[in-house]
């Protein structure tokens, strides 16, 4: 019978993924608020905010004042989005444990969410790279669009796999690679992972799945059966990319944590806890998430 892992570490990433797609502004001090609940759920990592354009990001350009006033838990790496050297300089005046670099394995995707060719986009991030190690920080490199672009289908795993390279090369310490619209089905995640684990480690990549179709969930269990333990999740469901129309937020946290106990997979993280986090971002958008977990623990109480 498969061993499933023992433990998995969840990334939340609801704080930069979920709210950088919302219409509704968030208060900052709602943010905040919220970031401290997430902060004692027990998950390990969070994603808090994004030092992009705020032109590009509106809903996320209180990222430096997020950053100053949260309540740091010493158990949690707190990180987040930049994608050039302004974006790190103010990330690491306003705290972070982990820089989290993006680009997409797609020409046309990378060049409509961060205004640069492929080409163009290594330099910067090398840079970005080396400035985050120097200055003592985690560095996780995105690669977005891995199974399919929304403006040129299907993406090569020899084209993912350049990029991946490239990044570590740069000195990444691991990868997240992004199922940027949720299109993918688990056998295309065997097909993808089995050439990336030929080449890394599986403790060097995290994967990133939406959920727009409702495969979230499948092409996690097809990831742990390949040896992946860890995950980017976003509280609820909330979330996709502006850049990338039509895309659905993350999986929900909340149905990988039922998943996870179900299966007797550790993750640290108290449901009850991250409930609360969800019900408080919910109040505070004033729609129903997404995530079914959460609608039916909500539900029967
Ligand atoms: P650009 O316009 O090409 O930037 O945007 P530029 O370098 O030419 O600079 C133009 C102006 O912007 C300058 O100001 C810069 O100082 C300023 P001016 O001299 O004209 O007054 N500027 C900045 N200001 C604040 N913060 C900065 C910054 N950088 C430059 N960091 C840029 C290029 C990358 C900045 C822009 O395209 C951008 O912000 N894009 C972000 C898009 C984004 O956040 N998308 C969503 C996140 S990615 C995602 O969701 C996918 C992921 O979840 C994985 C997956 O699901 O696949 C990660
Ligand atoms: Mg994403």
């Amino acid at each position: 019978m498969r061993r499933w892992p023992e433990f998995v570490q969840v990334k939340e990433v609801g704080p930069r993924d979920g709210l950088q797609n919302e219409s509704k502004m968030v208060a900052t001090a709602d943010k905040i608020n919220w970031i401290n609940m997430l902060s004692e759920t027990g998950v390990r990592e969070i994603e808090y905010s994004s030092f992009v354009h705020p032109k590009w990001i509106p809903a996320l350009s209180d990222a430096y004042e997020v950053g100053k006033k949260i309540k740091r838990n010493p158990n949690v790496r707190y990180s987040a989005l930049v994608p050039n050297m302004k974006g790190l300089e103010l990330a690491l005046e306003a705290g972070i444990d982990g820089a989290s670099v993006f680009m997409s394995a797609s020409e046309t995707h990378n060049k409509k969410n961060i205004n640069k060719t492929i080409a163009e986009t290594y330099p910067i991030l090398k840079e970005v790279i080396e400035e985050a190690k120097q200055s003592g920080k985690h560095v996780t490199g995105y690669v977005s669009t891995v199974f399919d672009c929304p403006y040129e289908g299907a993406i090569s795993t020899e084209q993912v796999m350049r990029v991946c390279d490239q990044l570590l090369a740069l000195g990444v310490d691991d990868l997240s690679l992004g199922d940027t619209i949720g299109t993918a089905v688990p056998s295309q995640v065997v097909q993808l992972l089995e050439s990336v684990l030929k080449r890394l480690p599986e403790e060097k990549i995290i994967m990133h799945y939406h959920d727009t179709r409702g495969m979230a969930i499948a092409n996690i269990m097809a990831s742990m059966e390949l040896g992946i333990t860890r995950f980017d999740s976003s509280i609820g469901g909330l979330g996709g990319c502006p850049y990338a129309p039509g895309a659905a937020g993350n999986v929900a946290t909340n149905d990988v944590l039922y998943l996870l106990d179900g299966q007797g997979i550790k993750t640290g993280i108290d449901e009850k806890k991250l409930q609360e986090a969800a019900l408080f971002i919910q109040n505070k958008l004033g729609k129903a998430l997404p995530s079914k977990a959460l609608a039916y623990t909500a539900a029967i109480q």
